[in-house]
């Protein structure tokens, strides 16, 4: 029987009207292969891990004004290469990173316009595979408008996911919802998540990273990398485990205006045999060119504080005017002592220019911000003064309230001002609740609203990163556009938010904040993308937040589902090469935890995943790389457990002294949170470690070698 259909499909390429190709590649260990058809015109790609199909017949293509390259296609031309390489990251969670794949380059022409052409170029790493789309130079496709990409991911098994959805209010600040794939729409996350209300705008859609794991064990991310000219990429659903690359539109619903030659970002499917490799890959780093910063000695990991938490979290301060103003000279001051006694290398000013006083939140519409020009309290000539002498830099501020107009006419002003007053790191903000809510002006003065995830905005982050640069400036970016591991080619890209961070702990009752395991989703979902600032370090945890600044009893409606000890152990999980310390300075003056956060660096020479499931838990280990100390964090959601860790990621032949950092046993987020046991204990690397979480618990250890 078999043979038969062999023999009638054979004949049917033969004598069909279109010939069928062929073609396969493997990643270079072997474990994931990928094959490539072209079928009746018509483009498909499928994907093998372990033998076992993960991603089956899927189509591919472009679809323009001007032309249509997802029909009618041939073949024309195959290319393949191997690579192997390593390069150095300037900062980051490993040093070195291999550079390893086998690439497939399918050439395709279209039968209905012999000066049309498109090429697919696939490249196969052992943790994944990318694809991108590229058009070749011509004069007829000049200029163009993408309309839809053609670019599915058809699952083989309707697996658990860990989703936030796109085309949403709050852009990527949701806690995430978990259900099968065929599960995802607005109304199950409003039944498990969070009601999405009205207006219910855009398909039924999310946001990558999106991740799955099969029940083989087999854990993938969907993502994309270098996203640059174009629109980011949402995933759309149907109700089954098929989905397709949906791209966010600008206001009049084209996707991306381009023209030729026009390279896509890459699409990119991240492959491990269990949720912690997935942590580990670099293949989106891999997909982006090479730093173009020639003199990166200005660019340095630290850590920072801020005139912060007084407001968004303890409620004490305001960023606009008045008496409860947190940005003042005296305060600011006040902080640099601290800062400076401790080390700190940054501290982070917000409130310290004018526009925070009516309206500036959260239409897109409100007041404009002055970007280099300070509040009436605020000295910054003497700060800077005082910064300088006490051997600290101030992070400057840029909420824009998505104004981005009025931000870009002072992009120039706003960075060199910067340079003048000895800043090297700034953090901007987009705050706007709606997602397509951000103007733009057109050559006639005319305002459309754009979606903050849209071709318009990716462009001017781009803008904004590269002015920085100009100025050896850094950025971590609120509300920012999602990482596609752009800190390769920018490493001044230093972090970002682009999830629920810390802040919704400050401002949020506890119906409202991030849950016991929102921590413990992260590291395999929006982690997968890059550094975050999620701005860990809370020591209290309860009873910190007055009801106002002018009515300074306690509101007891909030308390951090979180602990000391897994505060700390968030320095470990969360990579970022900025982290914050982010309570109040009299939170941490004298308590002994304190030293964990003065002890723990941002820039490592290696990190493992030693453990972890999506929700549920994880243990990271990261190695100093100015020092042969050792990191540990590990982190649990609201159930208590016990992890036996093997400790030979330890150096050979040396002993080291574990500051050990926990929870009472019987403690937990709802307990004990704000008790630390602080103990000592020798290891070395042929030893096994106990680690004993409560619930909502965490632990963090420092190895340091004994001399
Ligand atoms: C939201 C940001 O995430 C937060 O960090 C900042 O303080 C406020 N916007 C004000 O800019
Ligand atoms: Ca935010």
């Amino acid at each position: 029987m078999n043979k038969i259909i062999i023999f009638l499909i054979a004949l049917a390429v033969v004598f069909g009207e279109k010939k069928s190709t062929f073609n396969t590649i493997k990643s270079p260990d072997g474990s994931i292969i990928l094959n490539v058809e072209v079928e009746q015109g018509k483009i498909y790609y499928s994907v093998f891990k372990n033998d076992k199909a993960i991603i089956d017949k899927s189509q591919l293509g472009i679809i323009a004004d001007k032309f249509d390259l997802s029909k009618n296609l041939t073949q024309k031309n195959v290319k393949r290469d191997s690579h192997y390489d390593t390069w150095t990251q300037v900062w980051g969670e490993q040093k070195e990173i291999v550079d390893s794949y086998n690439e497939l380059l399918i050439s395709l022409g279209s039968d209905k316009d012999r000066y049309l052409g498109l090429e697919i170029r696939f490249r196969l790493f052992d943790d994944g595979i990318g694809f991108r789309y590229e058009l070749p130079r011509h004069w007829r496709t000049k200029e163009f408008n993408i309309m839809d990409e053609v670019t599915q991911f058809n699952l083989t098994e309707d697996s658990e996911s860990w989703w936030i959805p796109a085309y949403a209010y709050r852009r990527y600040e949701f806690l995430y919802a978990n259900t099968l794939i065929s599960e995802i729409n607005r109304d199950k996350f409003s039944e498990l998540v969070e009601h999405l209300h009205d207006p219910r705008i855009g398909p039924e859609a999310v946001q990558t990273p999106f991740t799955i794991q099969r029940k083989d064990g087999i854990t993938i991310a969907i993502h994309e990398a270098n996203l640059t000219n174009y629109s980011s990429m949402t995933l759309k659903t149907n109700g089954t485990s098929y989905m397709e690359c949906d791209l966010i539109p600008w206001s009049d619903g084209v996707k991306v205006r381009s023209g030729s030659p026009m390279i896509t970002p890459w699409r990119t499917v991240i492959i491990g045999n269990n949720p912690s490799e997935i942590t580990m890959s670099t293949l989106t780093l891999n997909l982006n060119d090479p730093n173009q910063i020639e003199d990166t000695s200005w660019i340095k990991p630290g850590k920072y504080i801020g005139v912060w938490w007084e407001m968004i979290g303890t409620n004490q301060s305001s960023w606009g005017s008045g008496p409860y103003h947190g940005a003042t000279t005296e305060k600011v001051m006040k902080y640099i002592d601290f800062g400076s006694k401790y080390g700190f290398d940054g501290l982070l000013v917000e409130g310290w220019n004018t526009g925070w006083d009516e309206n500036w939140c959260c239409t897109g519409d409100g007041e404009n911000f002055d970007f280099y020009h300070p509040h009436p309290d605020f000295d910054d000539l003497k700060v800077a003064k005082y910064a300088k002498e006490k051997g600290i830099r101030i992070v400057g501020h840029h909420e824009t309230g998505t104004q981005i107009d009025n931000y870009e006419s002072q992009l120039d002003s706003a960075f060199a001002y910067c340079q003048n007053r000895g800043i090297r790191v700034v953090k901007t903000g987009y705050v706007n609740d709606g997602s397509q809510n951000i103007k733009r002006f057109d050559e006639n003065g005319d305002v459309h609203k754009e979606w903050h995830h849209g071709q318009y905005m990716v462009e001017h982050f781009r803008k904004v990163l590269e002015t920085a640069a100009k100025y050896q400036v850094g950025i971590v970016v609120h509300e920012p556009i999602k990482d596609t591991g752009l800190r390769r080619t920018y490493p001044n890209m230093l972090s970002r938010e682009g999830a629920r961070g810390q802040e919704f702990n400050g401002f949020m009752p506890k119906d409202w904040n991030n849950k016991a395991n929102h921590t413990t989703i992260l590291p395999f979902t929006r982690l997968l993308s890059s550094p975050m600032d999620y701005t860990p370090g809370i020591f209290n945890l309860k009873d910190y937040r007055y009801n106002s600044p002018e009515d300074r009893t306690i509101n007891t409606s909030h308390h951090i589902p979180s602990t000391i000890s897994k505060e700390l152990a968030l320095y470990i999980v969360i990579y970022a090469p900025v982290q914050m310390a982010a309570d109040l300075p009299s939170h941490y003056e004298g308590h002994p935890a304190f030293q964990f956060i003065l002890d723990v660096p941002t820039d490592w020479e290696n990190t493992i995943t030693l453990n972890g499931q999506i929700g549920e838990y994880i243990t990271v280990v990261r190695k100093d790389i100015n020092s042969e100390d050792w990191y540990m964090g590990s982190i649990t959601n609201d159930n208590e457990r016990q992890i036996l860790v093997d400790l030979s990621f330890l150096n050979d032949n040396t002993d080291y002294k574990a500051t050990i950092y926990r929870d009472p046993i019987d403690g937990g987020w709802e307990i004990k949170p704000e008790e630390v046991e602080i103990s000592e204990q020798f290891f070395n690397r042929n030893d096994q470690y106990l680690i004993i979480l409560p619930s909502g618990g965490g632990q963090a250890i420092r190895f340091s070698p004994v001399k």
